[in-house]
């Protein structure tokens, strides 16, 4: 295996084993590894006409001391139920889902970049409708896939900070999906995500379709302010993706770091006020914003620009150092594979 690991980015990269389970006459099957990457299927397939699928995504990490490891994957678990249930779909048991996540990082096991690369070994688990369905209705087959691969960075630049723009576009799905992490959300967002980078921007600020005074979050990370008195907050919605790594960045802040913490409603109207920001995602990590642009209006955000701010790089550095083995993890937060 040839791999410049330093110089990866966020990118498919075709390995050499999957997992797959399908679901019949009521019933997910035993599942097992495969080779074949490739998923062939009616061309009436629920996924095809009412995109009936969601998805998750989670890491695997080569530790200081060469053990690779997992984060909190039973969170992910635990979403993909909920995203399931919403969707209709089947939901993939927490506990299997965990071992097949173990599987397949094992099977994988010279794709996970070394320590201290840089790169981590992305694991993508989703689901689908595959039998053919005309009228609009769920599927009554589905097929469970976990691919994973070697990435780097998720926002290109190395350290460069993020800029973000205030977009005309709102996220929501029709009949409102809600925050689960399904493919239409994600479909809606496509355009909204091309138009920002075709103006040179990073990624889409959304706010709440409802009233459009609020932050939400961006396309694929929620946000994280810091205020000047260094108190760690974050929107609280209940149409945001509920983040494995906010959840984890603030139980950090609290508990390792002593600092106060809150979940509230974030209005456009005070991003001025803040002294740092972060996007925050198993992707994205923890990736400094610099500015934000709202119609020609642009926030700068006295750290981020220049340098990583303060409280920033010390969530960055407990979060990943806990990933890495370098800090002692709260209990659980660690599964070896
Ligand atoms: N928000 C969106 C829209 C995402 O796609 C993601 C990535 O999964 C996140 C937030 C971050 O969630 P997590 O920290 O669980 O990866
Ligand atoms: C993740 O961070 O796992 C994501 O899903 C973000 C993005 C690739 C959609």
């Amino acid at each position: 295996m040839d791999i410049d690991w330093k110089n990866l980015g966020f990118g498919y990269t075709k390995t050499d084993y999957r997992y797959v389970s399908n679901f019949k006459d009521g019933m997910w099957d035993k599942g097992s590894i495969t080779e074949d990457a490739n998923v062939v299927l009616n061309e009436c397939a629920c996924v095809f006409q009412y995109a009936q699928t969601c998805f998750e995504g989670l890491k695997a990490y080569r530790t200081a001391d060469n053990k690779v490891v997992c984060f909190r994957p039973d969170m992910n678990a635990k979403r993909m139920i909920e995203s399931a249930k919403r969707l209709e779909m089947p939901p993939f048991p927490e506990d299997r889902f965990i071992e097949a996540v173990k599987k397949v990082v094992k099977a994988n096991i010279d794709w996970v970049p070394p320590y201290g690369s840089g790169a981590t070994l992305y694991i993508r688990p989703y689901m689908f409708g595959t039998n053919p369905v005309m009228g609009v209705k769920p599927a009554t087959e589905y097929q469970f896939r976990i691919f994973v691969a070697p990435v780097g960075p998720y926002f290109k630049g190395g350290a460069k900070p993020i800029t973000l723009r205030v977009p005309d576009f709102d996220r929501a799905a029709p009949h409102g999906t809600g925050h689960v992490k399904a493919g239409l959300n994600y479909a809606m967002s496509l355009h909204a995500i091309v138009d920002a980078h075709n103006q040179g921007y990073d990624e889409n600020m959304y706010l709440d379709s409802a009233t459009r005074t609020k932050v939400e979050e961006t396309g694929g990370a929620n946000i994280i302010f810091v205020t000047k008195d260094n108190k760690v907050v974050t929107p609280k919605s209940n149409t945001i993706l509920p983040s494995i790594t906010r959840r984890s960045l603030m139980y950090v802040a609290q508990k390792y770091l002593g600092l106060e913490t809150e979940e509230r409603e974030i209005y456009k109207e005070e991003l001025a006020e803040f002294k740092e920001c972060a996007l925050c995602g198993t992707a994205a990590v923890l990736s400094p914003v610099g500015k934000v642009v709202d119609h020609g209006k642009e926030i700068c955000f006295p750290s981020g620009m220049e340098k990583v701010g303060e409280i920033t790089q010390k969530l960055y550095d407990t979060l990943t150092g806990i990933q890495m083995g370098r800090i002692e993890a709260p209990e659980g937060w660690i599964v070896e594979v």
